[in-house]
């Protein structure tokens, strides 16, 4: 983790900044409790040490990934200003690089013209493209995948907009025959495709759900929070590639830089095909918006203060790692999907364990073999507990037990669900650590045995 050399280049960009602004009177700066900042940062160090090893690839449970450190140098960097992205006011310079950034991503998916911008994060993002599908079609019913992620649930009632869940079939994706079921009796004004479900990454049907919507006419907003950027992997299986060969045509896309994108947290990105929806952000702000007739962020975001610090951050981090096919960091992931394929592989092939399905993108969920259900739910929770003592870190999840088609108790209730073990493989490291990772998950095993 520790990375003195990176500190050198934040130096010499401090420099750099510095001299931008020398021709300014000196002045001295008044820090209050200068002379004990040292100790007080040491004592957040050790605060911080009551953490899971995020950025170690023997931490494969939940989605969480270390941003890349010229991300993270950026982000520091531009918080000597500490510029606000809500108006050039503000940030300036930021907002440039954010609009420059966001456009990057959007000719990721396909899109030239665009709106879009950063925000705070994926529910964020999704409130706003939900409250835009509201204000489109008034009054009728936001539809998701019931393994959609639960804020949209939540959002939607915060927007005061029905919300109704569709089944999903057997891999977690959204069931087109459920959907087309739903939308015969009418009154649907959007439907969210999930492009990566948070808790398997199963990708819905999106050229399927595309045809319905040329028969019913509804608006199509792709929560790609997490997935978004296997846009770029080269190594997915047929289904989920077609979903994102497709992701152009949805009305709005959120993905968030924060998950797969090597950002620090605080940055999620909302994009709307239709640029006429900017209209819908029209408001007056006595007290903005003077320093340059350009657009101001703020008039085409919810949020107001957003930190500039994200952008420059993003901005960097993409001068670095290009968005393209068979660039490094479409490498990356596909490196982390790979590793998902082989750990999967590994356990199809051990009895000791059940996987759910084959995953579509870097997220494995699986089972102990065991004879009932509630069994397999307590040595899940035994195994989680086990292999974090020997520094494994899962995750648990509860998911429907239809999932495991091949186990005895998968019949049953539509409903029922699972207590099962889930890994995330999101770091290109992960792929060389596949064995580490593996052994310790047998030793665990073992230890849950007794
Ligand atoms: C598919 C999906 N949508 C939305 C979200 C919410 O994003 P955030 O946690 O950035 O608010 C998540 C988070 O995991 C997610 O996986």
């Amino acid at each position: 983790m520790l990375d003195l050399k990176s500190l050198g280049a934040l130096s010499a960009a401090l420099q750099k900044l510095d001299a931008g602004f020398q021709r300014l009177p000196e002045f001295s700066t008044q820090v209050s409790g200068a002379e004990r900042l040292q100790e007080v940062l040491v004592a957040t160090a050790e605060k911080l040490q009551d953490n899971f090893p995020y950025f170690h690839p023997l931490y494969a449970g939940q989605m969480l990934k270390p941003p890349h450190p010229v991300a993270r140098l950026a982000y520091a960097l531009a918080m000597y200003i500490n510029p606000n992205n809500h108006a050039l006011d503000g940030g300036r310079a930021t907002s440039a690089l954010e609009k420059e950034a966001v456009a990057e991503i959007a000719a990721m998916f396909g899109w030239k013209e665009f709106l879009g911008h950063l925000c705070g994060g994926g529910t964020m993002a999704n409130l706003e493209a939900l409250w835009v599908a509201g204000k489109v079609h008034p009054g009728k019913k936001i539809l998701a995948n019931e393994q959609a992620h639960y804020t949209h649930k939540r959002i939607s009632g915060v927007l005061q907009l029905d919300f109704e869940t569709v089944r999903c079939d057997e891999r977690g994706r959204m069931d087109p025959e459920a959907l087309e079921n739903r939308l015969n009796k009418g009154d649907v004004g959007t439907v969210v495709a999930t492009l990566g479900t948070t808790a398997t990454g199963s990708v819905d049907p999106l050229a399927e759900i595309l045809a319905l919507r040329d028969r019913y006419g509804f608006r199509i907003h792709v929560d790609a929070a997490y997935g978004g950027y296997f846009t770029l992997a080269s190594n997915l299986a047929a289904a989920a590639k077609q979903s994102f060969a497709n992701i152009d045509k949805a009305d709005s896309i959120v993905i968030d830089p924060h998950k797969h994108g090597l950002q620090p947290y605080g940055c999620g990105c909302v994009l709307f095909r239709d640029q006429g929806v900017g209209k819908l952000y029209k408001h007056e702000s006595p007290y903005t918006y003077f320093c340059s007739a350009e657009l101001h962020l703020g008039e085409i975001s919810l949020e107001c203060s957003r930190p500039g610090a994200a952008a420059a951050a993003l901005w960097a981090t993409q001068q670095l790692l290009p968005l393209t096919v068979g660039g490094e960091f479409a490498m990356g992931l596909a490196a982390g999907r790979e590793a998902a394929l082989q750990l999967f592989k590994k356990l199809e092939g051990d009895e000791r364990f059940a996987p759910a399905f084959e995953p579509e993108l870097d997220i494995v969920v699986f089972l102990p073999r065991e004879a009932s259900k509630e069994r397999a739910s307590a040595q899940s929770r035994k195994i989680f507990t086990a292999a974090a003592k020997r520094d494994l870190h899962l995750a648990v999840a509860e998911l429907p037990q239809r999932f495991w088609s091949d186990t005895d108790f998968a019949a049953g209730d539509s409903a029922e669900t699972i207590t099962c073990l889930r890994s995330v493989l999101m770091k290109p490291e992960h792929l060389e650590w596949l064995d580490p990772i593996w052994d310790r998950l047998l030793q665990a095993h073992s230890d849950s045995l007794i």
